[in-house]
């Protein structure tokens, strides 16, 4: 029960984070609406994956590596997030999102000691990229649009992990593990090399897309029903998304705000990273706080509304069509609220999977 409580405390500011940033972006997309403070307005990229999603992946782990001194990551991470939507950037929330970090790389070495694997060890890159990314940007002052890639990367990788881990169960041949290796590598080389690095970290993301959806599991459990189908379509057409990032990153390269950089980036980080997280979290946040998954049908709603609004937002961010993003955008941010209350009512009322 202990443990329940650690996870509901550490998940409260995350969620906070999550609307705040959500605020920030429809902000600076334009909406004119009251803003408490305007430094937070500019941090919605901050917020939204070094403080939001830091804090989110490292509470996940904290729960399943059983260490207390774990629980610090998701929790300076929470408190971060806190410092930097009051206003107290350079004094508090960067020391706190960097010592998160630093508790998230300690947790990584400990997985790795206790289970080598290829999966773990590409978990433990990602989150090493989080780190770097944190440093860069809080230490060095680089500016966002420098850092952002690094962040990406992050999220990009810890999903494919993922993925690769349950990709053993098919025992994939080793053209296809090498052909997974060889887009990771593009990645890697693409952060590693500033002036044409986007382009080549674009190339790895379509490669790494066309892989996920040629190996990946969902293409199998799409033809199940309840829950299984639910998430595989979640995974499918996140891939697409990816495949849509990567492209834009790769036709256009490195980009320091504007149409060209909205696009490219929220092709991945709503379309494909938070399809992923409307496929894990009927499983994951129940399994988090001690529950069996849970499902209801209703959650396709905002599955299809997210799509349709990205797709609105991005052929505005293609065709120059302000009202058109704009109103993409609004549409985006409510629909991922939709789905956190969705996923609230459903997990009160107790649905299992298996019974809709
Ligand atoms: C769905 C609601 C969202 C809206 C309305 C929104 C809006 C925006 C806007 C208007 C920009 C500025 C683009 C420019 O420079 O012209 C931006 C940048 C950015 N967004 Fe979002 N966004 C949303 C969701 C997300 C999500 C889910 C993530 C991450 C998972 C994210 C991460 C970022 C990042 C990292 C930047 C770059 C920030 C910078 O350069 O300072 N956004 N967003």
């Amino acid at each position: 029960m202990k443990k329940y409580r650690w996870v509901v405390l550490a998940l409260v500011p995350a969620l906070l984070t999550l609307l705040a940033a959500l605020w920030a972006g429809l902000l600076r997309m334009g909406w004119r609406w009251p803003v408490v403070q305007r430094g937070w307005v500019a941090e919605h990229g901050v917020l939204m994956i070094p403080v939001f999603f830091g804090g989110l992946i490292s509470l996940e782990r904290a729960v399943a590596l059983r260490r207390r001194w774990a629980w610090l990551a998701p929790l300076l991470h929470g408190a971060a997030g806190l410092v930097l939507v009051l206003g107290g950037r350079a004094l508090w929330a960067i020391p706190l999102l960097l010592g998160g970090a630093m508790i998230f790389v300690a947790m990584f070495v400990v997985i790795v000691r206790q289970h080598w694997a290829a999966y773990t060890v590409l978990m433990a890159l990602a989150v090493s990229f989080l780190a770097i990314g944190d440093g860069l940007w809080g230490l060095l002052g680089w500016p966002v649009y420098r850092v952002v890639f690094w962040w990406v990367a992050f999220l990009v990788l810890t999903i494919a992990a993922e993925r690769l881990e349950l990709g053993r169960l098919q025992r994939l041949s080793r053209g296809a593990q090498a052909a997974f290796w060889g887009a990771t590598a593009l990645v890697v080389v693409g952060l590693a090399a500033p002036a044409a690095g986007v382009r080549l970290i674009g190339a790895g993301f379509v490669a790494l897309a066309l892989w996920l959806l040629r190996y990946d599991v969902s293409r199998k459990t799409v033809r199940l029903k309840g829950l299984p189908r639910f998430a595989a379509l979640c995974l499918l057409s996140g891939y697409i998304w990816l495949a849509v990032g990567g492209l834009w990153m790769l036709a256009q390269g490195a980009q320091a705000a504007g149409l060209a950089y909205d696009g490219m980036l929220h092709a991945v980080l709503v379309g494909f990273v938070f399809s992923m997280i409307f496929g894990h979290a009927p499983i994951i946040f129940p399994s988090m706080l001690g529950r069996l998954a849970v499902f209801h049908r209703r959650l396709y709603v905002p599955l299809w509304g997210l799509h349709a609004s990205l797709a609105l937002r991005l052929l505005g961010d293609a065709f120059r069509l302000p009202a058109l993003r704009r109103w993409g955008g609004l549409l985006g941010a409510l629909f991922i609220v939709l789905f956190l209350v969705l996923m609230a009512v459903t997990f009160r009322e107790g649905i299992s999977w298996g019974e809709t």
